[in-house]
């Protein structure tokens, strides 16, 4: 099916575009399953409704948030949503995705421990319940910048595709990689110190981790056969589950969406079709180290952001209609939910279906597909939309996402970002720059989509 903008009058209009595509789901009469505790293994969400992690690019040089990281965490705090994801926060210097990105060290704990007092009070002033607080730990691999902000990427391997044109990456060294645990549990206890709930390992994106699930190509210990691929997240999740004593879970690319030898989770014969046979074996071995809750994306950002986040406006007219690919992510998170149901799961992509996305996410947890519903950028556009949907039982249209990208151009070009359309401190920061110099989509354009 060719896309189209977001265009649905009603639920029963978006029903019926389902139906025509064969995906078996009918609104729910009522979002009550939303305002209910989700509990498992250890862990519980005071309601099923989760901010995915939203990078601002704004901390300071050292990782520790700035004021403006404060800013949005208040905002997230106080917004009645369950659990709240403390962005992507780098485990070491050389692992950062840009100058800016937040990184948990010795030194920034107190920082950290502030930052998840502010989410705690946010959410007591404004009545709501203490949410779940994670953060999410990672390596950003090909992603990296140096302190300059300039492109400083360590690879899995090679990878024709997605290696920067201009620049030589560097392939880390299996010396490297056995070296990352360490730092992946002095992250977890620190973050255990600064009061977080949970650690997320992040393995998603196209970040090291996630490359490494793919790296078929890679020789040696940590490539080539399933069981090297997944050496290292295995290796991490172990060792936080027996070291760090707090809760875990995983940031998971279910699928990658690149052509076959490259991408986790792809058919041989067709890389848009998922083959989820080393995905469940890898969220078996996940569980089985303890992890708790399996947060569930897929696709590549910088690649292919149709197959990421649902958008109407960017620098492609996406493939293939959206609302196939954001079902399509759901259907794996089914298919995942119902190979091992031992954890949480949470699927992504709630943003696309702006003010009729929770009557679906009620449906799809009543009928067991997952347990959480998670949204990344309606986050930045309507923060306090968790607190209005669970009193009055609706979103306000007007106050949602528009799915125009504007914030991930902010951030490609080196700027801080947040919504550039519903937050006035955004759209004056996008309005400073001058048009000629203003961020335009950077999301490459490539011959496969
Ligand atoms: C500006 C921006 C920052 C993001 N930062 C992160 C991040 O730190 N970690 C992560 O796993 N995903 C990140 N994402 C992805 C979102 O968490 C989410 O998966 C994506 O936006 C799709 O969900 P949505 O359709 O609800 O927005 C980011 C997305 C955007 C647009
Ligand atoms: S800038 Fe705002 S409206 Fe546009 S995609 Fe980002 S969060 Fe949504």
């Amino acid at each position: 099916m060719k896309h189209s903008v977001f265009s649905y009058s009603s639920c029963n209009a978006l029903a019926e575009q389902l139906r025509a595509i064969g995906v078996d789901l009918s609104p729910a009469d009522s979002i009550a399953v939303l305002g209910t505790p989700a509990a498992q293994s250890g862990i519980t969400l005071p309601n099923r409704i989760a901010f995915q992690a939203m990078e601002g690019c704004d901390g300071e040089a050292d990782g520790a948030p700035s004021d403006l990281t404060l800013r949005r965490y208040r905002r997230f705090g106080a917004s009645g949503a369950g659990f709240v994801y403390v962005e992507a926060t780098a485990v070491i210097k050389t692992g950062r995705a840009n100058p800016r990105q937040l990184m948990l060290t010795p030194q920034t704990l107190p920082a950290f421990t502030a930052l998840v007092n502010t989410i705690r009070q946010a959410a007591q002033e404004a009545g709501q319940s203490d949410p779940f607080i994670a953060v999410q730990l990672t390596h950003s691999g090909r992603y990296s910048k140096s302190p300059a902000g300039k492109p400083a990427p360590v690879v899995a391997w090679p990878d024709p595709e997605r290696d920067p044109k201009g620049v030589t990456p560097t392939v880390i060294t299996d010396e490297e990689l056995a070296a990352l645990p360490d730092r992946f549990v002095q992250a977890a206890k620190l973050a255990k110190q600064a009061g977080f709930n949970c650690v997320d390992i992040k393995c998603c994106h196209g970040y090291l981790l996630n490359e490494l699930t793919g790296a078929r190509l890679r020789p040696g210990p940590f490539g080539g056969s399933f069981e090297n691929r997944i050496r290292l997240i295995d290796t991490i999740t172990r060792r936080v589950g027996r070291e760090a004593d707090i809760a875990m879970m995983v940031r998971l690319n279910v699928h990658d969406e690149y052509p076959y030898p490259y991408g986790f989770g792809v058919a041989q014969h067709d890389f848009r079709v998922p083959d989820l046979t080393e995905p469940k074996q890898l969220v078996d071995r996940l569980i089985s180290n303890g992890v708790a809750l399996i947060d569930c994306t897929a696709g590549n950002p910088y690649y292919n952001p149709h197959v990421n986040r649902p958008f109407d406006k960017a620098g492609y007219v996406p493939p293939v209609s959206q609302v196939e690919q954001l079902f399509k992510h759901w259907q794996t998170v089914r298919e995942l939910k119902a190979h091992n149901p031992n954890a949480l799961y949470m699927a992504s992509m709630m943003t696309w279906l702006r003010h009729l996305a929770p009557p679906f996410a009620a449906a799809a947890i009543n009928a067991g597909w997952f347990d959480v519903a998670g949204w990344g950028r309606q986050s930045f556009a309507y923060p306090d939309f968790p607190k209005q949907l669970l009193n009055e039982g609706t979103m306000d249209p007007t106050k949602c996402c528009v799915c125009c990208s504007k914030c991930t151009d902010l951030m490609r070009t080196g700027n801080v970002t947040g919504c550039v359309v519903r937050d006035r401190y955004y759209t004056d920061l996008y309005r400073s720059i001058p048009p000629e110099q203003r961020p335009v989509a950077t999301t490459n354009v490539r011959e496969h989509v």
